[in-house]
């Protein structure tokens, strides 16, 4: 069997922005894992699937995205690129400039970011600047930046190729199952992924892959939930800090996602994200940081609402890797205890008869 090359060498270049002239510029991202959950699935009476973004190369769904955008600027002789982030697009953005040796920049709000996020993208080379305020306000410094000079900006919002790549996801899935499923949940932050996804259902209904579209069930953390209350949050809290967003960038296009598919955005509290967060890890073995756990406790929040009809097959984008944030996992529910002493040395054993001794 061919290796996997990425999204735009192996899989989809078809429904990709890319021509002959475009370099691709990849990490050999995609192609991720879609897990059955037996958990979910025995307790929903549902056939729960997830789709495992974590296990792209910088660890969350935005390569998807990355990879094309990337692609295109090299294509174009950018010389900058730069972007606004909770930390994932910043870290996917960093790696993905590094690789086509383009330099990078990233505006996140300080002391706001998963470490292993920032981490990232201080190892592959970005230019970091911490801005004293929310991503909201990263996102305005960037776009005005990205007005007035020549910057590739690598966001969603201004940038409809990174949408396009992570399109790739509803691809994937249509291809693993057959169809697509009843029900597609994910975390929403800015608004970007419930779009893309969205539009990848469409493109392949459009191209007759697929008969029926999903339902998109979409889920804000209750402290920064603009797109449930129908208006920007001037200081959005959650723990998820992934999903820290007061005013999504791509508010229209997730409207119109839960809307023309007859789906819904809701709301679920920290304390349902971490519930999901550890619920993932101790019964499927899958480590995702907290902001990915909102589609899973959005579900869950359903079914025990009884709004959750069984016999559904659903899909659940687990957004990014629970390596990012150890501070998270290490906060939750972990106390240190003093570290045990190691035996004293026993005597040394006959090589040739150890039984004996
Ligand atoms: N999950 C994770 C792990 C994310 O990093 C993000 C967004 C989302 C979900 C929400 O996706 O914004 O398309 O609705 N992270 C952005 C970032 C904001 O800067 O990394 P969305």
């Amino acid at each position: 069997m061919e290796s996997w090359q990425g999204l735009i060498d192996s899989g989809y270049r078809r429904w990709l922005p890319v021509t002959d002239r475009t370099p691709s510029v990849s990490l050999n991202e995609g192609n991720t894992p879609l897990l059955r959950s037996r958990h979910l699935s025995d307790l929903t009476g549902c056939d729960v699937r997830l789709k495992v973004e974590g296990a792209n190369p910088t660890g969350s769904f935005k390569d998807r995205g990355m990879t094309v955008a990337i692609s295109k600027a090299a294509e174009d002789g950018a010389e900058l690129v730069l972007c606004a982030s909770t930390g994932n697009t910043s870290a996917s953005a960093a790696a993905y400039a590094a690789r086509a040796g383009i330099t990078s920049a990233v505006l996140v709000p300080a002391g706001r970011v998963a470490l292993g996020k920032l981490g990232q993208a201080v190892r592959y080379g970005a230019r970091i600047v911490e801005v004293a305020g929310t991503f909201d306000d990263c996102l305005r410094i960037a776009r005005d930046l990205a007005d007035h000079h020549p910057i590739a900006l690598v966001n969603s919002v201004g940038n409809e190729l990174r949408l396009s790549g992570q399109q790739t996801v509803a691809y994937e899935t249509v291809d693993a199952l057959g169809a697509a499923p009843d029900i597609h949940c994910l975390p929403v932050g800015n608004g970007g992924n419930i779009t893309a996804t969205w539009r990848g259902y469409r493109t392949f209904h459009t191209a007759g892959r697929i008969g029926l579209l999903p339902r998109m069930w979409g889920f804000q953390a209750a402290g920064a939930a603009p797109l449930v209350h129908g208006e920007p949050v001037a200081e959005p809290q959650t723990a998820a800090s992934a999903i820290r967003v007061g005013n999504p960038a791509t508010w229209q296009g997730a409207v119109d996602a839960r809307d023309e598919s007859d789906g819904l955005i809701g709301a679920v509290t920290d304390e349902q994200i971490f519930d999901a967060y550890r619920l993932l890890a101790r019964k499927d073995g899958v480590f995702v940081e907290p902001a990915s756990a909102a589609g899973v406790a959005g579900l869950l929040d359903r079914h025990d609402r009884g709004l959750l009809t069984p016999g559904q097959t659903i899909v659940i984008t687990l957004t990014g890797n629970g390596l990012k944030d150890q501070d998270a996992s290490l906060r939750d529910g972990y106390t240190r205890s003093r570290p045990a002493r190691p035996p004293p040395k026993s005597p040394a054993r006959s090589p040739t008869r150890p039984w004996r001794q």
